[in-house]
């Protein structure tokens, strides 16, 4: 499917994921595209054995029944997508606004034969080319915060059917975040976070029901460092064949510097 309109208009956070840098995320990452969970039961476990375990947990938190449709909103290269129908066996729609994204997760989910499954869309969540009512469940799966929580959450309502559930994980403000920090991620990484105390208007603004906030900062963001630091070292040749060190510092900075000023959270919340 061709990029709509409103995707051409996100070049930047488009261009941050189609880059080399932004290509290098699931080969450090094991396929996932986002961070990692442990806990007691995995406390020794990569970056990519984190990231699986929290796929797991969204995974093992969503309704969608056997054939009922769920859409991926941010979807990455496609991993939670494909593991999701092939635990559910449900139909996934995964939306992303990175046109590599969209190529690679193709190619993933046919060397998986779920091609009848899962269906990839370059396009933005913030103007999903369905119509209303479409999805039975959907999530954001560390995505919310480059689109804008109320115009991401009002789309998301328009395409799912009352009673869906709606997944997210999100990195909430922390109450001592800085403005610098504020300007720093929406300059670099193009995201603007909220607090928790937000999510409950959000929500209900959008026609929500808030289920579930759980909060898994101390699971998420304190080892997040330390694993990504190791994940550098055991993917050292891919990472030096696209990023210098200069780039490498600039990306642990990063990581430091979000694990300062944001904590980590699963939504589970219920359209009206
Ligand atoms: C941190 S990655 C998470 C990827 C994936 N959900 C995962 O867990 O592996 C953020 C994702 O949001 C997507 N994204 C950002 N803004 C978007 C938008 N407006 N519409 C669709 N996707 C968007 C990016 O392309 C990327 O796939």
């Amino acid at each position: 499917m061709q990029a709509s309109d409103s995707a051409t208009h996100s070049v930047p956070v488009a261009e941050l994921y189609d880059s080399a840098e932004g290509q290098l995320g699931p080969i450090l990452f094991g396929g996932h595209l986002h961070w990692g969970f442990w806990d007691a039961d995995n406390a020794d476990d990569d970056f990519a054995g984190g990231s699986e375990k929290l796929a797991q947990l969204m995974i093992n938190k969503t309704t969608i029944g056997q054939d009922e449709h769920f859409c991926d909103l941010g979807c990455g290269v496609g991993l939670p997508a494909i593991k999701l129908a092939q635990v559910k066996h449900c139909y996934v729609d995964g939306v992303t606004i990175s046109g590599y994204q969209q190529h690679n997760a193709t190619e993933r989910a046919a060397a998986a034969g779920l091609q009848e499954r899962v269906n990839f869309i370059h396009a933005s969540a913030l103007s999903i080319p369905k119509p209303d009512l479409s999805y039975d469940g959907g999530w954001f799966f560390e995505s919310i915060f480059h689109m804008g929580h109320k115009a991401a959450l009002k789309e998301a309502a328009r395409v799912l059917k009352p009673g869906a559930t709606l997944l997210l994980t999100d990195l909430p403000l922390l109450p001592t975040a800085t403005d610098d920090f504020k300007q720093f991620v929406k300059q670099h990484i193009h995201s603007e976070f909220v607090t928790q105390t937000d999510y409950p208007t959000l929500f209900a603004e959008a026609g929500f029901a808030l289920v579930e906030c759980w909060d898994i900062t101390e699971n998420v963001m304190k080892p997040l460092v330390g694993k990504f630091k190791q994940a550098l070292e055991q993917h050292k040749d891919a990472v030096a064949a696209c990023a210098d060190d200069k780039a490498v510092d600039n990306w642990v900075y990063l990581f430091e510097y979000m694990s300062e000023n944001l904590g980590y959270v699963l939504i589970t919340a219920r359209k009206l």
